[in-house]
């Protein structure tokens, strides 16, 4: 029996373009939404602008637009991305629209009739000015504690000290400078204390499968909170002004943003098939009956920092509206992307655009490849890692994959005008290619998919050695090899046909043209396809270019390194005097340990490198202490050429460090971003300062300065051993 399945993806904010943080997570949930197409599930994948909230008022406002006006703007930018990045929305919808807010007042009147809405005065700063109340971001003050001035009042930047608005001495809002009064006003909630929410939360969440164990645990926590910590009801009403949806039956009341984000699920799916969309993509039902229907599953894809919502206030408020709307089954939480280890950050411009990666002729399934191999079901957060990015693509899909199409489909057209034919046993081929189908189907469903692309890439690497083995550029040469030669590249195809069933949710565009090009089909491939064997092949077309490290240069907008070998080495020769690690001196003095640590300065791979070093006993290893380092802030120096000034964050103290990187790295890029330190060098005096340590970094032959950093989740001030 197919499934019926309503799948979206985090509804973004519509006050900015996509970053790559949404790309991800369109990725991650349009890759399973083409598996599950594929094994031939229905599947309706729809999402929308969240376009409502104060942020989006303010800043329409201080453009001079109106809310819809800037809403509108950004929305017409999503279809470039969704486009090249090739994810496959039916539908995109808005929660500032007509459907969003009869849905939305329909599930609010649900919940007022099961007596879970109630009335209570709340106090809150007011900005006399500015006419409105003032949610505490928009506030800032001197911290009661360490009396540094303009902190705002969740947490002192100086001191960390957490406040409440009301601690703040001389308060002022932020948006007109002026002070804010106490003011009191109704406010909407939703009981969500209620005993009946808090029962049938406690069963939805521990529903067997419906949700990933990290995230149960979580909302456990919260649902069994007590005293301070206890589930309290909440807030849904702000009052006018706000660029919201009314409450019925309550003048100048609007809904908060985050009760009407989730109902635009609902009204995206409703606007698809009332538009007809739904039918033409040949969806019998309505939107009313695929929703009540008991066998329809609602899965939610979104990231770690929105459970909260998704897990108690979301499966609430559809339970006890009542059908139709159903609760629902599955909300699947990913982690967050780092790039090379540092969050990305807005006002610092740090991150990678995805508008620029294409922009730059990036291949889309490149991206979707890499992310494909780093997630795994878990509430992780990845990273996107430049080196590594230009490795696992140019090695797997191009070296392993499309390598061997290239490869064998030569053969076949030259030899045997394009005829596939099999000597062993065909059946056998067939089975085998069934059960490597089904352990990558249930890596999929399971959103495995790091574990999906391994296998797929160990499958690959068996083609290829069989491949090799058999050599036929030399069975070529003999006629009388004639039937192994065309066995050989036969299997080799009928492997790469597999592998292209396989990957196709990952690389639609290639296998696309795959079955198109090479099978010479007149549809794409199913999941059924796996254990066809191909009869015939058409020549093969060029597939997939390499990466080449340049274009990630062009995405990261960083001037290009050391431009000759000589730079280079001035750059290294600065970098030693920089940090004061002489590699000759420190392996003069036989101190191994700070020998070791010189790497930043030291080519590798030079004779210098593999003739000096002796062997060293681990204790002599230990003796280097080498931690991990926040890069707080990095600077030019002035009159230095070659040095940048880096103030390194080891998590117990602050330390200067000059290092010789100035070619390779602009410092606003390195900003927040971690390295490894070497924590116990003897500072050195140099013109500039004193240098406290040395950062670690590698550079060989060609020219190129690369800085270590750990994989994400490390913290400053871990020891590295
Ligand atoms: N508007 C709300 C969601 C409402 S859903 C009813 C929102 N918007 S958002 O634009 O801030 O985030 C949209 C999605 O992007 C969320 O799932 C969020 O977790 C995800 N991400 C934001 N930054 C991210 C990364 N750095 N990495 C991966 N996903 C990230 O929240
Ligand atoms: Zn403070």
């Amino acid at each position: 029996m197919a499934r019926k399945l309503i799948v979206t993806t985090a509804l973004p904010n519509a006050n900015g373009p996509f970053h790559i943080g949404h790309i991800m997570e369109y990725i991650q949930a349009d890759i399973w939404v083409r598996f599950q197409r594929m094994v031939g599930n229905v599947v309706h994948f729809v999402c929308a602008d969240d376009a409502h909230g104060a942020p989006i008022m303010l800043k329409a406002e201080s453009e001079g637009i109106t809310p819809q006006e800037l809403v509108a703007r950004i929305a017409a930018e999503r279809p470039k991305y969704l486009n090249g990045f090739y994810i496959g929305f039916d539908h995109w919808h808005s929660t500032d629209s007509p459907d969003n807010t009869a849905l939305s007042q329909d599930i609010y009147r649900r919940l007022r009739a099961a007596e879970l809405i109630y009335v209570k005065p709340v106090e809150q700063f007011y900005d006399p000015v500015k006419g409105m109340f003032l949610a505490d971001r928009y506030l800032k003050g001197e911290c009661p504690n360490c009396h540094a001035k303009d902190q705002y009042a969740d947490a002192c930047e100086v001191c960390s000290i957490v406040n409440t608005p009301a601690d703040l001495i001389s308060p002022y809002s932020t948006l007109s400078g002026a002070k804010p009064v106490m003011r009191t006003s109704d406010h909407y909630f939703f009981r969500l204390s209620d005993d009946r929410c808090v029962e049938f939360l406690r069963s939805w969440l521990t529903t067997p499968q419906r949700l990933q164990p990290q995230v149960l645990n979580k909302a456990r926590e919260w649902l069994s909170g007590k005293g301070d910590e206890a589930l309290g009801d909440w807030d849904i009403s702000r009052d006018a002004p706000y660029f919201g949806i009314p409450i019925p039956d309550a003048p100048g009341k609007y809904f908060y943003v985050w009760l009407d984000a989730p109902v635009g699920y609902l009204a995206a799916l409703k606007n698809y098939f009332d538009t007809g969309k739904a039918r033409a993509n040949g969806e019998p039902l309505s939107f009313e009956e695929f929703l009540a229907a008991p066998d329809t599953e609602q899965l939610h894809f979104i990231g770690k920092d929105i459970i909260y919502f998704h897990t108690l206030f979301w499966p609430a408020m559809l339970k006890f509206a009542g059908p139709p709307y159903k609760v629902p089954d599955h909300v699947y939480a990913h982690g967050f992307i780092t790039v090379s280890g540092e969050k990305m950050s807005k006002s610092r411009g740090t991150g990678i655009s995805p508008l620029r990666y294409l922009e730059i002729g990036m291949n889309p399934e490149w991206l979707r490849y890499y992310i494909a191999a780093k997630l795994n079901a878990n509430v992780e957060d990845i990273d996107f890692n430049p080196d590594d990015f230009i490795a696992r693509v140019n090695s797997d899909l191009v070296g392993k994959y499309v390598n061997i199409a290239s490869r064998a489909a030569n053969f076949i057209s030259r030899h045997f005008g394009g005829e596939l034919k099999f000597s062993g046993d065909t059946g056998l081929l067939a089975r085998e290619a069934r059960g490597i189908a089904a352990a990558v189907a249930g890596h999929y469903e399971a959103r495995e998919l790091g574990k999906a692309m391994r296998e797929i890439m160990a499958l690959a690497d068996r083609i290829n050695h069989d491949f090799d083995a058999h050599q036929p550029w030399v069975l070529a040469k003999d006629p009388a090899n004639r039937t192994e030669l065309q066995d050989v590249c036969s299997r080799a195809l009928q492997g790469f046909r597999l592998l292209t069933v396989l990957i196709a949710p990952v690389l639609p565009e290639v296998a696309g043209r795959v079955a198109r090009e090479l099978f010479g089909m007149t549809r794409t491939f199913t999941w059924s396809d796996a254990d066809v064997l191909p009869e015939r092949i058409n020549s093969y077309q060029h597939l997939m270019t390499r990466v080449d490290p340049k274009q990630l240069d062009v995405l990261f907008d960083v001037e290009s390194g050391p431009k000759t070998a000589t730079d280079a080495n001035l750059a290294r020769a600065e970098a030693k005097a920089a940090t004061g690690a002489n590699p000759a001196r420190a392996a003069a003095k036989s101190a191994p340990a700070a020998a070791k640590a010189a790497p930043a300065a030291t080519p590798v791979g030079t004779k210098e490198d593999s003739s000096g070093a002796a062997t060293i006993s681990i204790d002599e290893f230990k003796r280097v202490d080498l931690r991990v380092a926040k890069i707080a802030n990095a600077e030019h120096v002035e009159g230095a050429d070659k040095l940048l000034k880096l103030t390194l964050d080891l998590g117990f103290e602050t330390r200067t460090v000059f290092a010789g990187i100035k070619s390779a790295y602009d410092p606003a890029l390195l900003i927040g971003r971690l390295t490894v330190v070497v924590a116990n060098l003897a500072p050195r005096k140099m013109r500039f300062g004193l240098s406290e340590g040395m950062v670690l970094a590698a550079s060989g032959d060609e020219p190129g300065l690369y800085l270590l950093s750990p994989d994400s989740g490390a913290k400053p001030g871990m020891r590295i051993s």
